[in-house]
């Protein structure tokens, strides 16, 4: 990306310091997406529709690098493509391969995706240019979602969690003949696990391809990786980099002169300075999410109403765009807009390099995102709000130069832009690990502090994950997988806690209750809360709700479903998710099949709660709070504050002394979600080795020493 950096002036605004940001109660929707992955599916623009599919295909900037493409696979063991967002990588590179033989004799081209609903729209999509039927020569493997055909399929789109499932079966994945590992730069633990991975596999097998695509101009990094070259003569790289790059013309950036305090505010107050002092040209402006691009939404269409209340003659079109938003709403900030209309588009982070609007002159910036974030010292792991680093800044302000000169404007000051950090941070190093150690672990790497990592994660958090598993039972005292719990537990496609209390259930006596549990915890929003209808929704929600909490109430959702013949009506009656009660049904048979596998006693609790209760201690021991005098909760393990998600059908009602939870979200404060209630007592019966009977009433907080 090219564009002039120039510090300019914006006028002056406050003297207050940032707003500090997420000082609001939370919503559900859009940080389940970013937590699981099951999400919203983003829209995906084609100005070529009317065209046939042979002249779409020649219509993207990938078709004229087509044969040097092909050219550098021949010549290096790994090629990086950089490529902005829509040039073709995904959908047209693994045809090329295809079209010169590279999944000849049987072989398969895998294209690695982070996220589910990619891997099926752009396998969707390749199948229709191909005229092919989806699952047959063209297919996808999601978690509990494949559509493929082992003898048929020759173009493959996985999750880059599946990838690394499939090397426990198929450690060397032998019938891959190139794998693409797509949207490096976004840098996910998984695509960033796989990198680490496939380099050790290509010392094995010097004829497997890997390509490595990216949609931001950072690929060094990925260069000095997988340059096997120490000879410094570039005639013997073994790896090349390609760049597509569409032409982009300069961008000018404004800063604040001084920090702003409230950057929605301020988003709205710089759309307004725009539309009034600019030319003609739309305006990109970046949120951190759903709730506020809402907000800035709904602030300037009021601005916009009284515009044309004046009679200002030209019109503002104001569009949100965040991942949770319906597709048909999502398509409308691709549409064209009159010469008198100036087009608005609010959006989260997605606008940075999932999709690419055409005609955006003016990019806002408020420098901010959402991110997972992970404290080894706690353990905890939470989505919050965090700066933008230099590089992300850099991307954003790009998007405003993509047909003629354009402007960016910073809603922060020169110095604070100076402050940021160079590149976002992997997720490698900010994440919980424990899943991944395991599967390391599973694939025979003993020792993963030795492990090749593109960014090694921080040893704290490696800490914490050993112990994790360790407790689990996972692992034993030597750091090696257990038989056969530990190996089970690799198997399972869930995280390791979800696995312990899966395989655990048939001793506890409830097997058929507890997968029933974990399919509904998959999903997101089982509870549908229409804005204009929130009361009778609450009243209907109600019926499910019962004391013990979110797992036992989600069982009876789940029951009820089922003896409602699975009716959609009935869920409509009863503001239920119908296609997210329909997934549970598949996915609860799936784990169901995986524990018949894995000989998990069939057993029904017959009512008893505290069996099934007993049973989630056993797999979420670690995640165990307690009611303190001040209110909220305290973590067992550090002390931590944490209170209760107001999704969560204890939130407002008379809270119980000891809870555990399934996961943490931080937005304003740390809010504990899908939480039940449970006795202390357990958690020194199930979880010795984790907590200690204190003297009093109370858990000691001091692990014993593992590892
Ligand atoms: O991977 P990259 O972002 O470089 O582009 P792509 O996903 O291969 O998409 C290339 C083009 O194919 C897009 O610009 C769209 O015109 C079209 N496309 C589509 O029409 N429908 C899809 N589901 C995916 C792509
Ligand atoms: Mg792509």
């Amino acid at each position: 990306m090219t564009h002039d950096v120039k510090s300019k002036m914006a006028r002056p605004r406050s003297t207050m310091k940032f707003w500090k940001p997420g000082s609001e109660a939370p919503t559900i929707s859009e940080e389940r997406d970013l937590n699981t992955e099951i999400g919203g599916s983003t829209a995906v623009y084609n100005p070529f529709i009317a065209l046939s599919i042979e002249k779409q295909r020649q219509k993207l900037p990938v078709f004229k690098h087509r044969n040097n493409i092909l050219y550098l696979l021949e010549t290096y063991q790994t090629v990086i493509i950089v490529g902005e967002t829509g040039c073709g990588k995904t959908t047209q590179i693994p045809q090329y391969l295809l079209e010169v033989g590279w999944a000849a004799e049987g072989k398969v081209i895998g294209v690695t995706q982070p996220r589910r609903v990619a891997a099926i729209s752009v396998a969707g999509r390749v199948a229709e240019e191909r005229g092919a039927r989806l699952g047959h020569e063209v297919g996808y493997t999601i978690r509990f979602d494949d559509c493929s055909d082992p003898q048929a399929t020759r173009i493959k789109f996985l999750t880059d969690g599946i990838l690394i499932r499939e090397m426990m079966a198929d450690p060397l994945l032998k019938k891959y003949s190139v794998l693409m590992l797509d949207e490096a730069h976004e840098r996910t633990l998984y695509t960033d696990i796989a990198i680490g991975l496939l380099k050790k596999i290509q010392k094995k097998r010097p004829e497997l391809r890997l390509i490595v695509a990216s949609a931001t101009l950072d690929a060094k990094k990925f260069h000095e990786f997988f340059n096997q070259n120490e000879s410094g003569d570039p005639t013997r790289d073994t790896c090349g980099i390609l760049s597509v790059e569409g032409r982009t013309f300069p961008v000018d950036i404004f800063y604040t002169l001084s920090p702003v305090p409230d950057y929605v505010k301020a988003t709205v107050e710089t759309v307004m300075k725009i539309h009034e002092a600019e030319d003609n040209g739309d305006v990109l402006a970046f949120l951190t999410g759903q709730e506020e691009v809402e907000k800035v939404v709904s602030l300037l269409q009021d601005q916009a109403r009284s515009l044309s209340r004046q009679g200002m003659r030209k019109h503002l079109r104001i569009l949100p765009m965040y991942s949770g938003l319906p597709y048909a709403d999502q398509m409308k900030v691709f549409e064209r807009v009159p010469a008198t209309v100036r087009k608005v588009v609010v959006a989260t982070n997605i606008a940075e390099t999932s999709i690419t609007i055409n005609g955006i002159v003016f990019v806002i910036d408020c420098a901010f995102v959402k991110l997972r974030a992970y404290n080894p010292n706690t353990g905890i792991e939470s989505l919050v709000v965090t700066p933008i680093s230099k590089a992300s800044a850099s991307q954003r302000a790009g998007r405003a130069g993509r047909n003629r000169p354009g402007k960016c404007f910073r809603l922060y000051t020169e110095e604070d832009f100076e402050k940021l950090p160079p590149s976002t941070v992997p997720e490698m190093q900010r994440t919980n690990l424990a899943p991944v150690i395991l599967q390391l672990k599973a694939l025979g790497i003993d020792n993963v502090l030795r492990f090749s990592f593109l960014s090694p994660p921080p040893a704290q958090s490696m800490v914490q994950a050993l112990e994790l598993l360790f407790a689990l039972g996972g692992l034993d005292n030597y750091g090696r997988l257990t038989e056969p719990m530990g190996v089970r537990m690799a198997e399972f496609p869930l995280s390791p806690m979800f696995a312990k209390m899966l395989l655990e259930s048939g001793n506890f006596g409830c097997s058929k209750e507890i997968v029933t549990i974990a399919a509904m915890m998959q999903i997101q929003n089982i509870f549908v809360v229409p804005p204009n209808q929130k009361k009778a929704a609450a009243r209907q929600h109600r019926k499910f709700a019962v004391a013990e909490g979110d797992h036992l109430t989600m069982l009876n959702v789940y029951e009820a479903y089922v003896k409602h013949q699975k009716s959609s009506k009935w869920c409509q009656q009863h503001f239920l998710n119908y296609k997210g009660l329909q997934r549970a049904l598949t996915v609860r048979e799936q784990l169901r099949r995986l524990m018949t596998k894995f000989k998990v006693v069939w057993t029904s609790s017959e009512g008893d709660p505290d069996v099934i209760l007993r049973c989630i201690v056993a797999g979420f021991f670690a995640n165990a709070a307690r009611f303190h005098h001040s209110g909220s909760y305290r973590t067992l393990r550090d002390d931590r504050e944490l209170h209760i998600h107001p999704n969560s059908v204890l939130y407002g009602e008379k809270p119980p002394k000891w809870v555990v939870f399934n996961e943490v979200l931080q937005t304003s404060k740390y809010f504990m979600r899908d939480v039940t209630a449970v006795e202390s007592s357990w958690l020194v019966e199930l979880a010795p080795h984790f907590y200690k009977q204190a003297k009093h009433d109370s858990l000691g907080s001091k692990r014993s020493r593992i590892v």
